[in-house]
């Protein structure tokens, strides 16, 4: 698969990516019971999964990452990972809702800077 043919995977999935957050967030405040069905548990699994894997697509062939390090790309992985911890968070029954709340904030704030630093090429997004 080319370079150019990954990126458009890539910002295809980051979009997915954010649509099912939101929606997930919308059944969450409207307390609905889509939130427990199986399919709306493993969906993002498999979307981050697959963004993971155009991530790296993109990363290597647009970038030769890992072999020739960046830092903007490094910082997009820490990012990620924080997105997903916060969502886990945000998503949690068993948590408070003010805390599920500002988790679901946070990981929308993260989700901004991943896109700046994919951008700017910058971790610093200036
Ligand atoms: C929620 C997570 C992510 C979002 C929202 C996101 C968003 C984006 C966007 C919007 C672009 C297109 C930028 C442009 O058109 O110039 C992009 C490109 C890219 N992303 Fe991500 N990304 C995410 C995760 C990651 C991760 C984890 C990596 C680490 C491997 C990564 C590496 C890259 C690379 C290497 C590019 C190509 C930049 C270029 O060649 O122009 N992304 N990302």
């Amino acid at each position: 698969m080319s370079y150019i043919a990954f990126k458009h995977l890539h910002t295809t999935l980051a979009t997915l990516t954010l649509l099912v957050f939101l929606l997930r967030g919308a059944w969450a405040m409207m307390g609905s019971a889509m939130l427990d069905k199986k399919w709306a548990k493993i969906t993002p699994h498999v979307i981050y999964t697959l963004l993971l894997i155009s991530a790296f697509g993109v990363a290597w062939l647009g970038w030769g990452y890992p072999q020739v390090m960046h830092g903007w790309i490094t910082a997009k992985l820490i990012g990620l990972v924080a997105f997903i911890a916060a969502g886990v968070m945000a998503f949690r029954p068993s948590g408070g809702k003010r805390l599920r709340l500002d988790m679901f904030a946070l990981a929308l704030v993260i989700y901004g800077y991943l896109v700046a630093v994919a951008l700017t090429k910058s971790a610093f997004i200036v």
